[in-house]
């Protein structure tokens, strides 16, 4: 049998910065008449191959969702499974990632995770720090609306504690308080599992950030997908509010 055609990597820019919805883990999983922690397996071996690909072709940032805020209501069994996943995906993985050069950080609500998933991913963080090769953000517990609503309370404490005027609460004040900040904004988006939304992630990083959806469920994502999304956008034209004409001039 031939092999299935390969997408060749693209000639255009590569996105500096990519943002991931994994969805479709249990429907793979259900197609094959198996529980959908099998698909959440199968999710954590292509966040492998993703991270891996991403570093070969050059991407600096790489933002996985996870779990979302909304995730908690899923049937207490299925949040076990992931939890525990997320637990072993660490104590795994971690040590390649330290070896490839590769920066782990997580962002969410950590309040809501169990503390010995939060010492892990604290030892995971210190290991990796000021590693270059990739900066990856697992969002666990993470919801864009959780973080903006954070981040005015910061400032709300600063403006009640006297030390910012409120008329001094600008773009950058709000966004360096959000959990993202200091990080370029995602320039791909990408959400597999055929599903055209955006799901609460990082609502206020997304402002300009080009989107790419695949029917392909997450599982199935691999290296020539996610060659297809970079062809995709290295003919997306980025105006970021100004004109075709002007972006010509410039
Ligand atoms: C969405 O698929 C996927 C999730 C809620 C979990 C994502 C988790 C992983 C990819 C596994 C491990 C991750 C790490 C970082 C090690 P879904 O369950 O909503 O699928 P469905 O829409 O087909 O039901």
């Amino acid at each position: 049998m031939p092999a299935p055609a390969t997408e060749q990597p693209s000639a255009g820019p590569v996105p500096r910065h990519v943002a991931v919805i994994m969805d479709g883990n249990g429907r793979w999983a259900e197609q094959r008449s198996l529980p959908r922690a099998a698909g959440h397996r199968a999710g954590a071996r292509t966040v492998r191959t993703t991270i891996e690909h991403s570093v070969r072709r050059g991407v600096a940032a790489l933002t996985l969702f996870a779990f979302s805020s909304e995730n908690w209501q899923r049937p207490a069994e299925e949040v076990g499974v992931l939890m525990q996943l997320f637990l072993e995906a660490l104590d795994r993985e971690v040590a390649e990632l330290d070896a490839k050069g590769v920066q782990l950080r997580f962002i969410g609500d950590r309040t809501r995770l169990a503390p010995a998933l939060v010492a892990r991913m604290v030892a995971a963080e210190a290991r990796t720090a000021g590693h270059r090769q990739l900066d990856l953000v697992v969002a666990v517990a993470y919801g864009g609306r959780w973080d903006l609503t954070q981040a005015a309370r910061q400032l709300a404490g600063k403006v009640e504690a006297g030390t910012l005027e409120p008329g001094m609460i600008d773009e950058a004040a709000l966004g360096g308080c959000l959990t993202t900040a200091g990080r370029t904004e995602p320039d791909l988006f990408i959400r597999t599992g055929g599903e055209r939304r955006i799901s609460n992630f990082l609502l206020w990083d997304l402002a300009y950030t080009e989107f790419w959806f695949t029917d392909t469920l997450w599982p199935d994502f691999d290296e020539s997908t996610y060659e297809g999304a970079f062809a995709d956008f290295a003919h997306r034209q980025r105006r970021f509010g100004r004109t075709a004409a002007q972006l010509g001039s410039s």
